[in-house]
């Protein structure tokens, strides 16, 4: 099974920032025992790059990725660590390239139909969303998609359990990317049960959804 095959059948992708290396082990295990066993680390901390490196080698079913990656230097320095995956805000040609001639699995953001079509021309057939919500939500990937039908996409970015089934229930999203079952007050306060909870919670809507 390909990466983003894995994204699907997961369904949400946990976008986490840790600002501390030592809240990766109870993080990973809150996710593998919530039921969402993966993480897009986002590349916004020091800690990020040793936290990767914690995810992946005491996690190696989870399926640990690098987000906010904004250079090569970044992607290669996130796959040394164990990221599985990368993930960026933006289109940038450069690391895309840089990401497809190494085999790194990349997924980079999109807003418009222009990045869309640079992001086809490239080769890829996913992209992000973001951010989803703000930028127009289902509507507009519903717009923008009859138009670029072989694109599928991952928004992130103002999901939340609320409007997630919506997401979740459109063929053209592939997974959704979202913090709300992971956000930071939680992890510095170290609530892992209920980081615990609130991914069981996700992942029984990504369960529920997949069943209609
Ligand atoms: C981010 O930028 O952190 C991600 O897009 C997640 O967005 P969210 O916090 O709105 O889920």
């Amino acid at each position: 099974m390909d990466v983003f095959e894995r994204f699907e059948e997961i369904g949400i992708i946990p976008v986490v920032v840790l600002e501390d290396a030592k809240d990766a082990l109870p993080l990973g295990k809150a996710l593998m025992e919530g039921g969402l066993p993966a993480a897009e680390v986002t590349f916004r901390t020091a800690a990020a790059e040793e936290s990767i490196r914690i995810l992946a080698k005491e996690y190696p079913d989870m399926l640990v990725g690098a987000g906010t990656v904004l250079t090569p230097e970044q992607a290669d320095r996130a796959v040394a660590a164990g990221a599985k995956f990368v993930v960026s805000p933006g289109l940038d040609k450069k690391l895309v390239k840089h990401c497809l001639k190494n085999n790194i699995p990349v997924c980079p953001g999109t807003q418009t139909a222009s990045e869309m079509m640079a992001a086809l021309k490239l080769g890829l057939t996913k992209v992000k969303f973001f951010p989803a919500e703000n930028a127009g939500g289902l509507k507009m990937i519903k717009a923008i998609g009859a138009a670029l039908t072989a694109l599928r996409f991952m928004p992130t970015g103002g999901i939340s359990e609320n409007n997630v089934r919506e997401y979740l229930a459109d063929p053209k999203i592939f997974c959704c990317g979202g913090s709300w079952m992971v956000k930071g007050d939680m992890i510095r306060a170290g609530n892992f049960d209920e980081i615990k909870e609130k991914v069981a919670a996700a992942a029984a809507i990504v369960k529920e959804q997949r069943a209609k």
